[in-house]
């Protein structure tokens, strides 16, 4: 931006008259309608918001670079994951069910969105702070979102309603253990993990394909809140994670994440013993181990919170060649939605914008036209293909490189279940061999808690659910819920 030598000036470049002063008819009179300037800034104000992102809206980020240090070259191609490759990078934290204003400490996942600015057009990472999800078909996912926000009557967030749809679909069991553990109140973004959290594909150069996870360790060290800390911080600042990594990288403390990998090669997803596509399932690490790749820092700072953060657009449907989905009935939900919500939160264009276009080196030729605000443009070359004008365009036939087999009849219907897949397994390994006794012990207290003011049916099938995952944490849960229901004993009664 450069400064105009005649103050401010108008959208168009020339010198505004006066930014205190509207203009009237005598110093008390009425306005008039030609000051130009100040029905540009009227309207342009109305128009300052963008609708924020459903999920996910508050949050912020940062820019760094991603480095492959570790030869992965037998399980994918992608320019990216070459060692020695630097690749620019941009993330964005999050909570999930709060609104722009809401406090970062509101117990919640956190999203991990990250967009490699690769020299291969631009590949999105779009994870959580877990590896694991609510759901696992992506027609529940906006009940899913409805339930953890507000009442329809009330705009009040509601327990009762959240517990209602987590206790009718038991598959949430292994992220609602999370969330009520210690990943739920992470003490910054800069100490916690992140996730790809889906099962993708990684193609190599000789085509062989593999099935990836992808586990970002920060190397800032795990820490987290305590509820007690949280809900003082949600009072006092509820921008604290925001705040915190924007000075930190303002310090020079850059934080950053180690990337690791689980693959499985392809042929073994068809009998593993847990589904591998299925999001509420982590892949033990004793079945496939971490294959380190690399790491990245943040060291920049957005210069503008709205251009560079508000409207960056990420989707899963951004791969590049080398790397791509899987069968996992959520992700190809994902790779619909989200670009089809950025059009309407941000613009038909919005790829164009300076944040989400790829690397100038990029030689980007889309057969996408005109719409609002349209900026990059292919001036006279031919608008459809095939054409006789010598415009390229794509022209792949026979199988996808990063295909898969599928071919049945079209039904409705769950996942087919592998050898060891329930509902509940999972979390209850987690509480029984990957928590101490402290940690259950600050589970019940915090499941306990977010129970209160939960009722009737709703109750004995949230209780029930924990009785699932563990016996013994569910009858501490049971126990801490009903003694704080328990009606007070009357005055003079149940002595001795
Ligand atoms: C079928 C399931 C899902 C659907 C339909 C869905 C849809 C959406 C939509 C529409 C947005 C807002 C995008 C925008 O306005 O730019 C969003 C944001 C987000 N979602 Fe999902 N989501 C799903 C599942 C998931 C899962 C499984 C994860 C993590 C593993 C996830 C992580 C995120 C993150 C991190 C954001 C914030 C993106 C950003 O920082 O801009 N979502 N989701």
């Amino acid at each position: 931006m450069t400064t105009s030598k005649f103050g401010s000036t108008t959208g168009t470049g020339a010198p505004a008259a006066s930014d205190r002063n509207t203009l009237s008819v005598g110093s008390n009179g009425p306005l008039v309608l030609h000051d130009v300037h100040f029905l540009e800034q009227m309207a342009h104000f109305n128009r300052e918001r963008v609708p924020e992102r459903n999920p996910h809206a508050k949050g912020s980020g940062a820019f760094g670079v991603f480095t492959t240090t570790e030869d992965v070259s037998q399980f994918t191609k992608a320019a990216l994951f070459q060692k020695g490759a630097k690749t620019d990078l941009l993330i964005r934290f999050s909570t999930v069910a709060g609104e722009q204003g809401s406090p970062d400490t509101w117990r919640d996942v956190r999203g991990f969105s990250m967009k490699f600015y690769t020299t291969e057009g631009n590949y999105d990472l779009v994870g959580n702070n877990t590896p694991v999800f609510f759901v696992r078909d992506p027609m529940k996912f906006p009940h899913f979102i409805r339930s953890q926000k507000r009442m329809p009557d009330s705009g009040l967030r509601s327990s009762q309603m959240q517990w209602d749809f987590w206790s009718l679909n038991p598959e949430s069991a292994h992220q609602v253990t999370y969330l009520m553990g210690e990943r739920g109140l992470p003490r910054t973004w800069r100490h916690m993990n992140g996730y790809g959290s889906h099962t993708y594909m990684w193609v190599n150069a000789a085509g062989e394909k593999f099935w990836v996870k992808y586990h970002f360790h920060t190397d800032q060290g795990m820490e987290f809140l305590t509820n007690d800390e949280a809900a003082a911080l949600a009072g006092e600042d509820a921008d604290f994670h925001r705040k915190d990594l924007f000075e930190a990288i303002k310090r020079g403390e850059h934080p950053s994440w180690k990337l690791s990998v689980q693959v499985m090669p392809y042929a073994e997803a068809a009998d593993y013993r847990f589904n591998p596509f299925d999001l509420t399932k982590v892949w033990p690490h004793e079945d496939y181990p971490l294959i380190p790749v690399g790491s990245f820092t943040l060291n920049r700072n957005p210069e503008n919170f709205f251009a560079q953060i508000e409207q960056a657009a990420f989707s899963p449907g951004n791969t590049v060649p080398g790397i791509g989905l899987s069968p996992d009935k959520m992700l190809l939900g994902r790779a619909f939605a989200y670009n089809d919500a950025q059009r309407n939160r941000i613009g038909t264009n919005f790829h164009q914008l300076p944040v989400n276009q790829p690397l100038d080196g990029v030689q980007s030729n889309t057969y996408m036209f005109d719409g609002q605000m349209t900026y990059h443009h292919s001036g006279a070359a031919p608008v459809y293909a095939p054409n006789s004008g010598g415009r390229p365009w794509a022209d792949t036939t026979g199988p996808a490189e990063d295909g898969w087999e599928a071919d049945a009849e079209l039904v409705r219907s769950a996942y087919a279940l592998h050898s060891e897949d329930d509902d509940f397994g999972q979390p209850g390994t987690m509480v029984r061999k990957v928590w101490n006794d402290e940690q259950r012990a600050a589970a019940v207290e915090t499941i306990a808690g977010s129970l209160d003011g939960v009722t009737g049916e709703v109750l004995d099938r949230s209780l029930e659910y924990w009785r699932n995952v563990d016996d013994d944490l569910g009858a501490r849960i049971e126990k801490a819920v009903r003694q704080d229901t328990a009606p007070e004993p009357a005055q003079g009664m149940g002595q001795g």
